[in-house]
């Protein structure tokens, strides 16, 4: 017990600097709570605002993709280099070290695989099992227009619920049917219903016409997806310019892990991203630290 003898009367209340009342870094944060914004400042640099996120949860619809076979061989050796993890929880409990010391996106939505209609998932993580994995967010699909539309809503918001709860963000992410049009005005309508639905973040795709647009009309963060594998110089050029035209940072998986160099291209990424080199910059040093991967 502290002494009670010497209870001096405080003094010094800084009358003339008030409280802080700047509430937070991210767009659409403000009003969340302590455990929230905790999280999502794991997810999001604070000193940028912005994240490179690294996605290679494909294997929960497309198996052992390119570049996924061996994700302790392929994905381990670079995962610190990345911002935030976005995995099964599979992925991470088989074959990712603990002690990367990496925030997990983790992948909440499946039921469904590259053999059957995309959209038919659930929830297929228990919260509390998010929480023993120290999850800093949950993920789930969005099939807006999709057959399953209804579904991924319902699964959205069960993971808002259920994370808010616990103070776990979650990202809502766009996924596309295959008879969608993938343009501005179609991920404007699917990251926009999925903000309203109380996603923290939102993962979509970048668009060349109109992605500012996408960006401006999502009150809550976007980060793009890489989508198909593109010559690195491209997906660099790619990242460039929806970090200028609004995105808050990427979660690219293709364009990292079947590239030639996966671990340059992620530095290349985080040069983008949080230095802001240009594209032919950040492609001047992805030469530069390139070194193939073995055959
Ligand atoms: C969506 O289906 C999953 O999150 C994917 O694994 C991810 O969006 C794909 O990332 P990328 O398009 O960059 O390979």
């Amino acid at each position: 017990m502290a002494d009670l003898d010497d209870i001096r009367e405080g003094r010094e209340f800084g009358r003339d600097r008030p409280a802080d009342t700047i509430r937070f870094f991210l767009k659409g944060a403000a009003h969340l709570d302590w455990g929230l914004k905790a999280r999502l400042a794991r997810i999001f640099r604070p000193a940028t605002g912005r994240t490179v996120m690294l996605a290679f949860d494909h294997g929960y619809f497309q198996g052992p993709t390119r570049g996924l076979e061996r994700i302790d061989l392929t994905i381990a050796p670079i995962a610190a280099a990345a911002d935030v993890l976005m995995c099964t929880r599979g992925a991470l409990r088989s074959m990712i070290a603990p002690e990367t010391g990496r925030p997990v996106m983790l992948r909440c939505s499946a039921g469904s695989s590259v053999l059957t209609e995309l959209s038919n998932e659930l929830v297929a993580v228990d919260i509390e099992d998010a929480i023993r994995l120290d999850a800093a967010g949950m993920a789930a699909q969005v099939y807006i227009g999709a057959e399953f539309e209804h579904r991924s809503i319902a699964n959205v918001v069960k993971l808002v619920d259920t994370g808010t709860r616990y103070g776990i963000p979650t990202m809502a992410v766009t996924a596309v049917g295959k008879e969608m049009a993938r343009d501005a005005r179609y991920f404007a309508l699917a990251s926009r219903i999925a903000a309203e639905l109380g996603a923290h973040l939102v993962k979509t795709y970048f668009v060349e016409e109109g992605f500012e647009k996408v960006a401006l009309s999502c009150p809550v963060p976007i980060v793009i997806a890489g989508g198909k594998k593109l010559p690195e110089r491209a997906a660099l050029a790619m990242a460039r310019r929806a970090i200028d035209e609004g995105a808050a940072g990427v979660d690219m998986g293709r364009n990292v892990f079947q590239s030639e160099a996966p671990a340059a291209m992620l530095q290349a990424l985080n040069a983008v991203v949080h230095g802001g080199e240009t594209a032919e910059q950040a492609y001047g040093m992805f030469m530069d630290l390139r070194e193939p991967r073995a055959a």
